[in-house]
């Protein structure tokens, strides 16, 4: 069964905690945060605080992707604050394997995260250390955009690789298109726009968790 992450970046903001309980009722398995720093990415979103609560309202593992240039002044607040998984981008320039070896040493999930138009030889090097590869099927910044089908490939390849961390896709996946992910070795989708506006959710997660995965 594919796990399904729901983005609230695509929440209203100003009801969120009524938000996450809706996809928590939904049968979602994860809760995706979106962390944007308006230098990796031209946009902003959540922080520390929003992990603190949302960690207090639900038991859901929370999946904080940090689209960050320096992740390292804030990974231990984010650990402290109850991130399940803590996923930071191969493209940073950065102490990375300190970053994933912390993570890990604090018992949480450590993710590596990969834009659409990076190589997947760039994760190469920290594989061993992940527990999770995020492949962005979208530029990051922004969610409701289309999904880029060339990043299929780098599924593909890290699944038939042999890697047993979790393949994660974040970015324009739909009813339409994740079966084809699913079909090339994805295991966590994360869905924004497909989940937070669709006028029943739980039938979506329903439909979606039947999808065989590989
Ligand atoms: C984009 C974010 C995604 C986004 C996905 O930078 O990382 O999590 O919210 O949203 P949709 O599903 O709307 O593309
Ligand atoms: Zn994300």
């Amino acid at each position: 069964m594919i796990k399904i992450a729901p983005s609230i970046l695509a929440a209203d903001p100003l009801n969120l905690e009524k938000e996450i309980r809706a996809a928590e009722k939904a049968g979602c398995d994860w809760i995706h945060v979106d962390i944007m720093d308006a230098h990796f990415v031209p946009n902003l979103a959540y922080s520390v605080d929003t992990v603190r609560r949302l960690r207090e309202v639900t038991d859901l593992p929370l999946d904080v992707h940090l689209m960050m240039d320096h992740p390292e002044t804030l990974l231990d607040a984010f650990l402290d604050a109850g991130a399940s998984c803590l996923t930071i981008h191969a493209e940073i320039d950065a102490d990375i394997p300190g970053m994933l070896t912390k993570i890990r040493n604090r018992g949480r999930m450590a993710g590596i995260a990969l834009k659409p138009n990076s190589e997947i030889e760039l994760i190469q090097p920290y594989i061993d250390m992940t527990d999770l590869v995020l492949m962005m099927t979208v530029e990051p910044g922004f969610g409701g955009q289309k999904l880029d089908a060339r990043v299929i490939g780098k599924i593909r390849l890290l699944s038939d690789s042999g890697y047993t961390g979790e393949i994660e896709a974040d970015g324009g996946i739909r009813e339409d298109n994740i079966e084809m992910l699913a079909a090339n070795g994805l295991t966590v989708a994360v869905m924004g726009t497909a989940l937070f506006r669709n006028s029943d959710m739980a039938a979506c997660i329903g439909r979606l968790h039947r999808i065989p995965a590989v």
